[in-house]
């Protein structure tokens, strides 16, 4: 087979090959006819049509019409035309520097909105995609259980009144004829800031404010925060809620009381056929005084670990204002009676949700909260 004998050196130069700039230069050699000039700038617009990115069109730029680019050389060189052609070659040259130069700017503007388009396509969302949301807060048992408790009493009529935490000695204890050396005051025992000052330890001064200040008939609910020293235990916080109710009008008997919070009970529990019994007790306030007792929630009255095997859960104190609170704040005990009560929401609270312990709901953890949300 007869093989071809192959002389690259005898190859013609391509015809777009840039002319070399030192040859043009060179005084041997006659300065570029315009037709040079012509593949100048064909081969340059080529490549600035080429150009992919920023960086390569600046370098097109730098070596074409920068400061030492072939234009700017060709256009020093000048001087070595025969003075006649000067004008004609200098005018060709700045022409093709005017051409090149716009070319440049239009090639700029088309990769600076592709380099936009691509940025663009990159961060594009996809807005169809489901949204994450952000973790929704909810209430606390307590505050829901307060809530419920206020909306019954509300739209039975009461209003709901709130007082100070710090309380002095005479509304705390004297009022509520629990006189300085009265043995229940031990039950009480609380934070002094002075012997005259303390942390309140239920809401029943709010009552005696309410009594002062107003006249019957007087149909109120006091909630908020008490305090006792009692170190925390699962069914003791030395910082707990009371919500207390008192009544007080024109031939108020104890039955009001039982039906009202009979009727409280069954609302709260969601349990119309909830049994409630009124065991006889003592407060110095009260007389008759009865301490409440529902049905178990757990077991309904079978006997369980939460009722202590009795089927009954204490849940308030109650019983008939004594007249003489009644005395102390103003009032004419021949010619009102009253009935009052009070419990405790955080126990209300457990029962409800079935928590076992009154500490979780002060131990601010999310993942026990978020269960109530
Ligand atoms: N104030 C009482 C307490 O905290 C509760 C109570 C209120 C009892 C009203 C009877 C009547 O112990």
């Amino acid at each position: 087979m007869k093989r071809t004998l192959l002389l690259p050196w005898l190859k013609k130069p391509h015809k777009r090959a840039l002319p070399d700039i030192q040859s043009a230069l060179s005084p041997v050699r006659f300065y570029p006819f315009m037709s040079d000039l012509a593949d100048i700038i064909d081969s340059t617009l080529q490549a600035i049509n080429a150009a992919e990115n920023m960086a390569a069109l600046d370098e097109i730029r730098v070596r074409q019409i920068g400061k030492k680019g072939q234009l700017t050389g060709l256009l020093r060189g000048l001087g070595k035309l025969p003075p006649e052609e000067r004008p004609a070659a200098g005018a060709g040259i700045n022409k093709a520097r005017k051409t090149l130069e716009d070319a440049i700017a239009t090639r700029r503007k088309i990769l600076e909105s592709s380099v936009l388009d691509e940025k663009l396509n990159a961060d594009a969302i996809d807005v169809t995609l489901p949204g994450r949301n952000g973790e929704v807060g909810g209430l606390h048992p307590v505050t829901m259980v307060l809530q419920r408790m206020e909306n019954f009493f509300k739209s039975v009529g009461y209003d709901v009144i709130e007082g100070p935490e710090i309380e002095d000695d005479y509304h705390n204890f004297e009022a509520l004829n629990l006189p300085e050396h009265h043995p229940a005051r031990a039950m009480h025992d609380t934070f002094y800031f002075n012997p005259n000052l303390l942390l309140r330890t239920h809401t029943s001064p709010v009552q005696v404010r309410t009594m002062e200040s107003g006249t019957p008939p007087i149909r109120i609910i006091c909630p908020g925060r008490c305090y006792r020293i009692d170190p925390p235990d699962p069914s003791h916080l030395p910082m707990f809620h009371q919500v207390e109710g008192l009544v007080i009008d024109h031939g108020v008997c104890f039955a009001d009381l039982k039906g009202t919070v009979i009727q409280f009970l069954r609302v709260m529990f969601e349990n119309q056929s909830l049994k409630v019994r009124f065991r006889p007790s003592y407060f110095p306030f009260t007389e008759p005084s009865a301490e409440v007792d529902m049905q178990c929630v757990k077991c309904l009255g079978e006997g369980c670990r939460i009722c202590g095997q009795s089927g009954w859960l204490e849940v308030m104190g109650s019983g008939m204002v004594h007249p003489k609170v009644l005395e102390f704040s103003g009032i004419d005990p021949e010619r009102y009676t009253g009935f009052a009560f009070g419990m405790g929401p955080d126990r209300l609270a457990l029962l409800r949700y079935g928590v076992d312990d009154l500490r979780h709901f002060l131990d601010n953890d999310l993942n026990f909260l978020a269960q109530f949300r």
